[in-house]
Protein backbone atom coordinates (compact mmCIF):
# COMPACT_ATOMS: atom_id res chain seq x y z
CA UNK A 1 0.00 0.00 0.00
CA UNK A 2 3.14 2.26 0.53
CA UNK A 3 4.81 1.50 -2.11
CA UNK A 4 1.67 2.21 -4.56
CA UNK A 5 1.67 5.64 -2.67
CA UNK A 6 5.12 6.01 -3.21
CA UNK A 7 4.60 5.28 -7.04
CA UNK A 8 1.59 8.41 -6.83
CA UNK A 9 4.04 10.73 -5.34
CA UNK A 10 6.85 9.49 -8.41
CA UNK A 11 6.63 13.41 -9.53
CA UNK A 12 7.71 14.81 -5.72
CA UNK A 13 10.14 12.09 -5.30
CA UNK A 14 11.58 13.44 -8.82
CA UNK A 15 11.74 17.00 -7.46
CA UNK A 16 13.57 15.91 -4.07
CA UNK A 17 16.16 14.59 -6.14
CA UNK A 18 16.90 17.15 -8.47
CA UNK A 19 18.72 19.49 -6.52
CA UNK A 20 21.89 18.33 -5.51
CA UNK A 21 22.89 19.76 -2.06
CA UNK A 22 19.59 18.40 -1.23
CA UNK A 23 20.25 14.46 -2.76
CA UNK A 24 23.64 14.46 -1.24
CA UNK A 25 22.30 15.50 2.45
CA UNK A 26 20.34 12.54 2.22
CA UNK A 27 22.80 10.24 1.07
CA UNK A 28 24.53 11.34 4.46
CA UNK A 29 21.15 10.65 6.04
CA UNK A 30 20.70 7.13 4.52
CA UNK A 31 24.02 6.18 5.56
CA UNK A 32 23.44 6.59 8.93
CA UNK A 33 20.37 4.92 8.85
CA UNK A 34 21.87 1.76 7.19
CA UNK A 35 25.35 2.06 9.22
CA UNK A 36 22.60 2.03 12.67
CA UNK A 37 20.83 -0.94 10.78
CA UNK A 38 24.59 -2.59 10.27
CA UNK A 39 25.28 -2.41 13.92
CA UNK A 40 22.08 -3.82 15.67
CA UNK A 41 22.07 -6.89 13.20
CA UNK A 42 25.43 -7.32 14.36
CA UNK A 43 24.24 -7.69 18.14
CA UNK A 44 21.03 -9.92 16.70
CA UNK A 45 23.90 -12.31 15.40
CA UNK A 46 25.76 -12.45 18.77
CA UNK A 47 22.48 -12.99 20.48
CA UNK A 48 20.29 -15.69 18.67
CA UNK A 49 20.97 -19.49 19.47
CA UNK A 50 20.17 -20.16 15.73
CA UNK A 51 23.52 -20.50 13.90
CA UNK A 52 22.63 -20.42 10.53
CA UNK A 53 20.36 -17.25 11.78
CA UNK A 54 23.73 -16.10 12.96
CA UNK A 55 25.74 -16.54 9.54
CA UNK A 56 22.65 -14.64 7.47
CA UNK A 57 22.39 -11.99 10.30
CA UNK A 58 26.36 -11.22 10.16
CA UNK A 59 26.02 -11.34 6.27
CA UNK A 60 22.87 -8.67 6.48
CA UNK A 61 24.86 -6.96 8.97
CA UNK A 62 28.20 -6.57 6.35
CA UNK A 63 25.85 -5.73 3.71
CA UNK A 64 24.36 -2.44 5.35
CA UNK A 65 27.86 -1.49 6.82
CA UNK A 66 29.16 -1.85 3.11
CA UNK A 67 25.65 0.59 1.96
CA UNK A 68 25.91 2.86 3.96
CA UNK A 69 29.94 3.74 2.92
CA UNK A 70 28.89 3.41 -0.77
CA UNK A 71 26.38 6.15 0.17
CA UNK A 72 29.05 8.28 2.20
CA UNK A 73 31.29 8.10 -0.95
CA UNK A 74 28.71 8.92 -3.46
CA UNK A 75 27.75 11.92 -0.89
CA UNK A 76 30.86 13.40 -0.86
CA UNK A 77 31.25 12.99 -4.31
CA UNK A 78 28.19 14.84 -5.41
CA UNK A 79 29.02 17.65 -2.51
CA UNK A 80 32.84 17.82 -4.31
CA UNK A 81 31.19 18.56 -7.26
CA UNK A 82 29.18 21.52 -6.34
CA UNK A 83 30.17 24.84 -5.77
CA UNK A 84 29.43 26.13 -1.95
CA UNK A 85 26.08 28.05 -1.35
CA UNK A 86 23.55 28.14 1.46
CA UNK A 87 21.26 25.73 0.92
CA UNK A 88 17.41 24.92 2.61
CA UNK A 89 17.76 22.58 5.18
CA UNK A 90 14.32 20.93 3.83
CA UNK A 91 14.91 16.66 2.81
CA UNK A 92 11.24 16.17 2.55
CA UNK A 93 12.74 12.87 4.93
CA UNK A 94 9.15 12.02 5.74
CA UNK A 95 8.44 11.60 1.97
CA UNK A 96 12.19 9.67 0.69
CA UNK A 97 13.00 8.25 4.36
CA UNK A 98 14.97 5.51 2.60
CA UNK A 99 15.69 2.01 4.65
CA UNK A 100 13.13 3.22 7.18
CA UNK A 101 12.80 -0.19 9.70
CA UNK A 102 16.07 -0.27 10.29
CA UNK A 103 16.72 2.59 12.64
CA UNK A 104 13.37 1.07 14.51
CA UNK A 105 15.04 -1.99 15.08
CA UNK A 106 15.23 -3.63 18.84
CA UNK A 107 17.12 -6.38 19.03
CA UNK A 108 17.94 -7.20 22.55
CA UNK A 109 15.01 -9.78 24.26
CA UNK A 110 13.61 -10.01 20.76
CA UNK A 111 12.48 -13.13 19.69
CA UNK A 112 13.55 -14.31 16.00
CA UNK A 113 10.55 -14.91 14.29
CA UNK A 114 9.29 -11.59 15.48
CA UNK A 115 12.62 -9.88 14.16
CA UNK A 116 12.64 -11.81 11.69
CA UNK A 117 9.08 -10.61 10.52
CA UNK A 118 9.79 -6.83 10.98
CA UNK A 119 13.15 -7.34 9.61
CA UNK A 120 10.61 -8.90 6.41
CA UNK A 121 8.53 -5.86 5.89
CA UNK A 122 11.33 -3.31 6.68
CA UNK A 123 13.19 -4.66 3.58
CA UNK A 124 10.41 -5.00 1.58
CA UNK A 125 9.43 -1.33 1.95
CA UNK A 126 13.02 -0.26 1.17
CA UNK A 127 13.50 -2.48 -2.01
CA UNK A 128 10.01 -0.31 -2.68
CA UNK A 129 11.43 2.74 -2.01
CA UNK A 130 14.71 2.39 -3.97
CA UNK A 131 13.13 1.36 -6.94
CA UNK A 132 11.65 4.81 -7.17
CA UNK A 133 14.77 6.06 -6.09
CA UNK A 134 16.38 4.09 -8.55
CA UNK A 135 14.21 5.46 -11.85
CA UNK A 136 13.64 9.13 -9.76
CA UNK A 137 17.82 9.32 -10.36
CA UNK A 138 17.76 9.40 -14.49
CA UNK A 139 19.42 12.77 -14.18
CA UNK A 140 22.06 11.23 -12.23
CA UNK A 141 23.65 8.00 -13.86
CA UNK A 142 26.34 7.16 -10.79
CA UNK A 143 23.69 7.42 -8.16
CA UNK A 144 21.44 5.62 -9.95
CA UNK A 145 23.73 3.13 -10.30
CA UNK A 146 24.44 3.18 -6.69
CA UNK A 147 21.15 2.40 -5.85
CA UNK A 148 20.60 -0.52 -8.42
CA UNK A 149 23.49 -2.04 -6.93
CA UNK A 150 22.07 -1.34 -3.06
CA UNK A 151 18.64 -2.77 -4.44
CA UNK A 152 19.66 -6.34 -5.50
CA UNK A 153 20.96 -6.56 -1.44
CA UNK A 154 17.74 -5.44 -0.48
CA UNK A 155 15.79 -7.85 -2.43
CA UNK A 156 17.99 -10.80 -1.04
CA UNK A 157 17.27 -9.62 2.59
CA UNK A 158 13.37 -9.14 2.03
CA UNK A 159 13.69 -12.57 0.46
CA UNK A 160 15.94 -14.42 3.20
CA UNK A 161 13.72 -12.76 6.24
CA UNK A 162 10.65 -14.51 4.80
CA UNK A 163 12.29 -18.04 4.26
CA UNK A 164 13.81 -18.01 7.77
CA UNK A 165 10.38 -16.96 9.10
CA UNK A 166 9.09 -19.56 7.66
CA UNK A 167 11.60 -22.09 8.99
CA UNK A 168 11.77 -20.92 11.98
CA UNK A 169 8.05 -20.33 12.77
CA UNK A 170 6.00 -22.61 10.34
CA UNK A 171 2.62 -22.68 11.72
CA UNK A 172 2.56 -18.81 13.39
CA UNK A 173 4.81 -16.86 10.49
CA UNK A 174 1.13 -15.16 9.56
CA UNK A 175 0.79 -13.86 12.78
CA UNK A 176 4.13 -12.75 13.48
CA UNK A 177 3.42 -10.71 9.99
CA UNK A 178 0.28 -9.50 10.96
CA UNK A 179 1.99 -8.05 14.47
CA UNK A 180 5.20 -6.43 12.72
CA UNK A 181 2.81 -5.11 10.32
CA UNK A 182 0.49 -3.88 13.03
CA UNK A 183 3.41 -2.17 15.10
CA UNK A 184 4.75 -0.72 11.46
CA UNK A 185 1.28 0.90 11.22
CA UNK A 186 1.72 2.08 15.04
CA UNK A 187 4.83 3.82 14.32
CA UNK A 188 3.89 5.04 11.10
CA UNK A 189 0.46 6.92 12.77
CA UNK A 190 2.56 8.31 16.02
CA UNK A 191 4.91 9.49 12.84
CA UNK A 192 2.21 11.54 11.61
CA UNK A 193 0.77 12.42 14.89
CA UNK A 194 4.13 13.96 15.70
CA UNK A 195 4.65 15.87 12.58
CA UNK A 196 1.03 16.93 12.93
CA UNK A 197 1.64 18.17 16.32
CA UNK A 198 4.92 20.58 15.43
CA UNK A 199 2.35 22.07 12.56
CA UNK A 200 -0.25 22.71 14.57
CA UNK A 201 2.12 24.09 17.68
CA UNK A 202 3.83 26.19 15.38
CA UNK A 203 0.25 27.47 13.60
CA UNK A 204 -0.91 28.28 17.47
CA UNK A 205 2.20 30.23 18.20
CA UNK A 206 1.60 32.14 15.18
CA UNK A 207 -2.09 32.89 16.05
CA UNK A 208 -0.70 34.47 20.11
CA UNK A 209 1.75 36.23 18.14
CA UNK A 210 0.19 38.22 15.43
CA UNK A 211 -3.29 38.04 17.09
CA UNK A 212 -3.66 37.46 20.42
CA UNK A 213 -0.56 39.55 21.45
CA UNK A 214 -1.41 42.96 19.72
CA UNK A 215 -4.41 43.34 21.73
CA UNK A 216 -2.67 43.29 24.76
CA UNK A 217 0.14 45.58 23.29
CA UNK A 218 -2.91 48.09 22.52
CA UNK A 219 -4.48 47.41 25.90
CA UNK A 220 -1.16 48.60 27.75
CA UNK A 221 -0.75 51.61 25.02
CA UNK A 222 -4.53 52.50 26.60
CA UNK A 223 -3.95 52.22 29.92
CA UNK A 224 -0.38 53.46 29.64
CA UNK A 225 -1.23 56.85 28.12
CA UNK A 226 -4.33 57.12 31.00
CA UNK A 227 -1.44 57.10 33.41
CA UNK A 228 0.50 60.70 34.78
CA UNK A 229 4.00 61.30 33.19
CA UNK A 230 7.26 61.42 35.31
CA UNK A 231 7.62 61.53 38.96
CA UNK A 232 4.44 61.72 41.33
CA UNK A 233 4.25 63.04 44.42
CA UNK A 234 2.87 60.62 47.06
CA UNK A 235 0.91 62.09 50.65
CA UNK A 236 3.67 61.28 53.19
CA UNK A 237 2.72 58.40 55.54
CA UNK A 238 3.41 57.36 59.01
CA UNK A 239 6.16 54.58 59.30
CA UNK A 240 4.88 51.35 60.04
CA UNK A 241 5.94 49.68 63.31
CA UNK A 242 5.45 45.80 61.88
CA UNK A 243 7.62 46.31 58.41
CA UNK A 244 10.25 47.95 57.05
CA UNK A 245 8.74 48.27 53.26
CA UNK A 246 5.84 50.16 54.45
FE1 LIG B 1 20.62 -1.51 3.11
FE1 LIG C 1 18.65 -4.03 3.91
Amino acid sequence: MVADLDWWLYPLHRWIWSDAHRRARKLLRFCETEADGGRDLARASELTTDPRLRRLYLRHAEDELRHADMLRHRAIAVLMALPPRSVSSFEANWLAPGERGLDDLRIDGERDDALLAFLHLSERAAAGRFKIYEKALASDPQTQQLFSDILRDEEFHMNYTRRELVRVSPKKHGWRLFWARAHRLWKGYLRLAMALAGVLGGLMLMIQYFVILPVFALLAKRAARSEPEGWVLRSPRRPSLSSQYE
